[in-house]
């Protein structure tokens, strides 16, 4: 009897717990956002980048046909037209060969999904062919009426969750969700995506939707398919995007019960401290006690697609790509630490926050460009290019699940800790250089910093670090280097 209880009990818990589940195959660790790539050019990326450099997965912009606006914004693509796979990124059979060639090489993909709403007044043409006219709400690629849609009215008052969730974002036509008919849309087109292959879901805009009605969505999605290496029995990843920064009517904990969400305040909070804003010495409790949701519930982030250029939330401190030194800082501290399911940023390079994709002829996205130091070129920035980035990935994967030991501050803004024997960081956000014998809780040899370089043979193209048999090394950061960051770990030792 008890035994029964004991194993119903650990068999529940299995299941509420599998949408918190990134799925990535074992021995790899973060996921990248290419914002706005095609879907050719990713799965290159997976074969080529991402597999050998133990990346875990991959946030691809919407695949869903969008509606087609004048000056081709990125956020065209948030403006949903029909279910057809069908976009700037490419049609079905190139997404479907992506997922397939992700998936060989190690490399989860994971959809950001629009089902909030449909486009706005002025999306009439879509990207796949369909037409629309938003303004009677007439969907015919789905095919969508008025009888699906919410009554329109303006989202005027964050401080009424009726008036969030049942009215239109930005003029965005919104679905009602709790009609049987829309959800079985819906369902339909998620499950398609599982069978493709992928591995979950960004859920967009999920704080403007009930949570009752995405639990009922949800509980009828697919098993992930097992003829692309998923274990019978995997949930889709479920990540959703709900902006609370900690002020409104709306909670993130209505949906943490559902999955993870995307947490905004790790942005923010990560931002202010790189700044400058907030001592680094107070990262020593980095996780809930800054107001964030439950490690397993947080997908973590430096910067987003909307908040790099101040659509959204997150407001002037989030760093981006602009401010390079504190953007690799905050990247390597959130891929060092164990909190949270961290995704990186790989953006294009704006200057306009509308600002769509590099085009070859204004329509069509062009392919990044990638020069000999592996770095980005033709207007793609490629973060995750970025050596300081991808060799924290590394790390990440190198010390797995060794807790965090041997934490260390000048009680300022000098920091360092270890993941248990494992790997080491240490951080300087001061005007005056570190130079400090700090324990790195690693074996005693020779390892190279996989931040100035990386370990080439029996060689390393950057700065070594010396631990003595007692663990301890001598750290030295000068404030006019490159970077304020120094990282080794035992797949690094020369
Ligand atoms: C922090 O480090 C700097 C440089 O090593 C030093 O001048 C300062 O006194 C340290 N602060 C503390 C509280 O030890
Ligand atoms: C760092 O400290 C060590 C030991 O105190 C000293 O020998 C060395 O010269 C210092 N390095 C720099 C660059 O200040």
């Amino acid at each position: 009897m008890f035994l029964t209880k004991a194993l119903l009990a650990v068999a529940f818990l299995a299941l509420v717990n599998a949408q918190y589940w990134h799925n990535y195959k074992s021995g790899r660790n973060g996921m990248v956002h290419l914002f706005e790539w095609k879907w050719d050019d990713i799965a290159a990326e997976c074969e080529n980048f991402l597999g050998p450099y133990g990346f875990g997965g991959v946030q691809v912009s919407p695949v869903n046909e969008n509606a087609v606006i004048g000056s081709r914004p990125w956020w065209e693509r948030y403006q949903p037209i029909s279910y057809k796979l069908s976009t700037r990124s490419g049609n079905e059979q190139q997404f479907a060969s992506m997922v397939r060639r992700c998936n060989d090489a190690g490399v989860r993909i994971y959809v950001d999904v629009v089902f909030n709403h449909m486009a706005a007044d002025g999306g009439t043409s879509g990207t796949g062919g369909s037409t629309a006219d938003p303004g009677s709400k007439s969907f015919p690629g789905v095919p969508f009426s008025s009888l699906d849609f919410n009554p329109t009215c303006a989202i005027t008052n964050y401080a009424d969750p009726t008036n969030v969730r049942n009215c239109e974002l930005v003029g965005l036509r919104d679905l009602n969700q709790g009609n049987s008919y829309v959800r079985d849309k819906i369902v339909d087109f998620l499950n398609h995506l599982t069978d493709l292959g992928v591995a979950g879901f960004r859920v967009d805009a999920a704080k403007h939707m009930w949570p009752g009605d995405l639990q009922a969505i949800y509980s009828r999605l697919n098993n992930l398919n097992t003829a692309h290496g998923f274990s019978s029995g995997a949930r889709p990843y479920i990540f959703q995007e709900v902006i609370d920064l900690g002020n409104e009517a709306i909670s993130k904990s209505e949906y943490t019960g559902l999955g993870a969400v995307t947490e905004f305040r790790h942005s923010d909070s990560i931002g202010k401290v790189f700044r400058g804003k907030d001592q680094l010495r107070y990262l020593n409790n980095w996780g809930t006690a800054w107001g964030f949701a439950d490690s397993d519930a947080s997908l973590v982030f430096v910067d987003n697609h909307d908040n790099q250029r101040g659509h959204g939330a997150g407001g002037a401190d989030v760093l981006t790509y602009k401010v390079p030194k504190q953007y690799k800082m905050a990247s390597a501290f959130m891929l060092a630490h164990p909190f949270g399911t961290p995704r990186v940023m790989s953006s294009f390079a704006f200057d306009n926050t509308d600002q769509g994709p590099p085009t070859t002829d204004g329509h069509n996205i062009a392919s990044p460009i990638f020069n000999s130091d592996m770095s980005c070129g033709g207007g793609w920035v490629c973060e995750h290019r970025w050596r300081q980035i991808y060799n924290m990935v590394g790390f990440r994967n190198a010390v797995g699940d060794a807790r965090l030991q041997n934490w260390w501050d000048n009680g300022s803004n000098q920091i360092a800790f270890s993941r248990g024997s494992e790997g080491f960081v240490a951080f300087n956000n001061d005007n005056y250089d570190l130079n400090s014998s700090l324990q790195t809780g690693l074996p005693a040899g020779t390892y190279c910093d996989v931040i100035s370089g990386f370990k080439s043979g029996s060689s390393c193209t950057g700065k070594t670090i010396q631990v003595g048999s007692d663990g301890r090394a001598n750290i030295y950061i000068g404030t006019s280097e490159e970077d304020g960051v120094v990282a080794i770990h035992v797949n690094a030792k020369l």
